[in-house]
């Protein structure tokens, strides 16, 4: 059984995941509208996957015999000044990502639980990989001149981001 302040945190985290599937559904109508359809894309994925990552700790917290809050999500910013703009934004949200995880991995340790802190190692290097993908996005764009025909490039490369894996087993955390 977990304890509340476990409990508390966990749901928190579940809040600060889908305002990221939000926010990246918020990027991909931005990048729509100025039709960057491979960019969109690529955020609609992205959105899908942190929607996942919502749901690898609402399933965890079923089986630990806890309760899930779902609390309201804030409404993400509608407009960057530029796509790359946006994609330096996505970068700066996944920096913030790892702090929270990070502390609630610390949070764990503090409270001995082992079970919860073996779930947390998973976002750990999911946030590892989520950082580095975005900032390479970032440095092509930027090396591209972040408009033109680079934009152009990186927006048919995008395209061809799989839909995410269904999460099963032990890595859906159930
Ligand atoms: Fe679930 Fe991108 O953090």
């Amino acid at each position: 059984m977990l304890n509340r302040k476990l409990q508390d945190a966990l749901n928190k985290q579940i809040n600060e995941e889908y305002y990221s599937s939000y926010i990246y559904l918020a990027m991909a109508a931005y990048l729509e509208d100025v039709n960057l359809d491979g960019c969109a894309h690529w955020m609609r994925m992205q959105a899908a996957e942190e929607y996942q990552h919502a749901m690898k700790i609402f399933d965890y917290l079923i089986d630990r015999g806890g309760r899930v809050e779902l609390r309201e999500v804030k409404a993400p910013p509608k407009d960057w000044p530029s796509p790359l703009a946006a994609f330096k934004a996505s970068l700066e949200h996944e920096k913030y990502m790892t702090v929270n995880i990070n502390k609630l991995a610390d949070l764990c340790i503090e409270e001995k639980d082992h079970a919860t802190n073996n779930l947390l190692q998973w976002y750990v290097s999911e946030q590892v990989e989520e950082e580095a993908q975005v900032e390479d996005i970032v440095k092509k764009l930027e090396m591209m001149g972040g408009d033109g025909p680079g934009l152009f490039l990186m927006d048919r490369e995008l395209k061809s981001r799989p839909a995410p894996a269904p999460l099963t087993g032990a890595d859906a955390g159930a």
